[in-house]
């Protein structure tokens, strides 16, 4: 992470278990910081003739959330696949330790990473021993707070999580005629009570465009296998291709960052369409309903950069004037079986491709995450 060229560096740790939409809205609001900064902003500080802003995420590892707040739901592997697809994050340092001990605080502002500016934000943060866990940046004078994002949190999730977890079994429980186990909740075709508020300014702050550090190595490779792409496509005139993906992208997981990762590999646009809350009714789908609504569902996808564009409520189905409109050569279903004949004929008539979901390595199943945030719970039970 030594630095090559003028950049102002913002460093921002934490968890990142269940990366939500607020997580993406720290990790947004700490680039901006850098951005201030960069061109004279008192805040922060400033770096005389910064080229460039880096936001650097600190992810704290699996062993030291286990200590300090209990088990996490998602292992590091996604948690990583996770935060290094969030529009703003430049760089990731993994496992770093959940306290910033004076050691680690000077190793961060030292040449080997580079760091000018600590942030976090503005809920309090204590260590196991009850004292500030940003005490020694705050001494120091680089430490800065953003906001924090109303309406949503891991705990929240996970508690979302487990109630869908239960509703799935009373489903498959009552399907199997079991009617003694709780049917009635299974019934319920209630969500959450949705306490974010998506306004027009915030859909726009995580849709605009973000240029990417030329010094980090991250992204490196996927932005050249872009890059390249392109280029072979010019060189051969051919047609700019758009990949529509149909899906709910429910509790955003490692699983649709692949997705949409390959999609992005395989077309030049990638239009990621969350189904509309309408159309994911129990009655509809015979399954308990999502557990964030279509808002909170699409702002995950809009700060993934993978996405070139997000369609916020989008039909289930794909329609004829979807193809005109986006320009859709290929279409991808959140779900293989959710194919319908009605998609094959539209995608037949329109010269739509329909590309066929791969076994992945990260589960896309909310339903196996909902399981791990139960079999959490059995611990804590036991
Ligand atoms: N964060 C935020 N808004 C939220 C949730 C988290 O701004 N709704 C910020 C935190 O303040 C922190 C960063 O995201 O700077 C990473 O948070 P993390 O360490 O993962 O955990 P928590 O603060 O506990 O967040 P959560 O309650 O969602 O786990």
């Amino acid at each position: 992470l030594k630095k090559t060229r003028k950049v102002f560096r913002v460093y921002m740790d934490g968890c990142f278990d269940l990366m939500h939409f607020g997580h993406a809205n720290a990790l947004r609001q700490a680039r901006a910081i850098a951005s201030f900064a960069s061109t004279g902003g008192k805040e922060g500080g400033y770096v005389e003739g910064a080229e460039e802003v880096e936001l650097i995420v600190g992810l704290v590892s699996d062993e030291e959330i286990l200590r300090c707040k209990g088990p996490p739901v998602l292992p590091e592997q996604e948690r990583v696949k996770c935060v290094r697809a969030v529009k703003w994050v430049d760089d990731i340092i993994a496992n770093v330790p959940y306290e910033l001990t004076r050691e680690f605080v000077e190793e961060l502002f030292s040449e080997k990473y580079g760091i000018d500016c600590i942030v976090h934000g503005d809920d309090p943060c204590y260590l196991p021993d009850g004292t500030d866990a940003y005490a020694i940046p705050k001494a120091l004078g680089k430490y800065r707070e953003i906001k924090r994002t109303e309406g949503v949190s891991t705990t929240d999730l996970v508690a979302r999580l487990l109630e869908y977890a239960d509703a799935s079994e009373n489903t498959t429980s009552k399907s199997a005629g079991d009617e003694s186990s709780g049917g009635k909740r299974s019934e319920k075709n209630e969500r959450h009570e949705a306490r974010f508020c998506t306004t027009a300014s915030r859909i726009a702050q995580f849709a605009a465009k973000v240029s990417y550090s030329k010094t980090s190595k991250m992204h490196e490779e996927t932005e050249k296998r872009k890059t390249d792409k392109k280029q072979r496509k010019n060189e051969k005139n051919e047609e700019t291709t758009c990949c529509y993906v149909v899906g709910a992208f429910d509790v955003f997981n490692a699983g649709h960052v692949e997705l949409l990762e390959e999609c992005s590999f395989v077309a030049d646009k990638v239009v990621c369409a969350v189904i509309a809350d309408e159309y994911l009714t129990r009655d509809k789908t015979n399954q308990p309903p999502p557990m964030l609504n279509q808002s909170e569902r699409a702002m995950s996808a809009i700060a993934c950069r993978h996405c070139d564009d997000v369609v916020v409520g989008a039909p289930a189905r794909l329609t004829d004037d979807i193809c005109k409109t986006f320009n859709v050569t290929a279409v991808v279903f959140e779900d293989d079986d959710a194919v319908t004949e009605r998609d094959r004929n539209v995608c037949e008539k329109n010269g739509v491709q329909i590309l066929s979901v791969k076994e992945r390595v990260f589960s896309r199943k909310k339903l196996t995450i909902a399981k791990r945030v139960q079999a959490n719970r059995a611990l804590f039970e036991e």
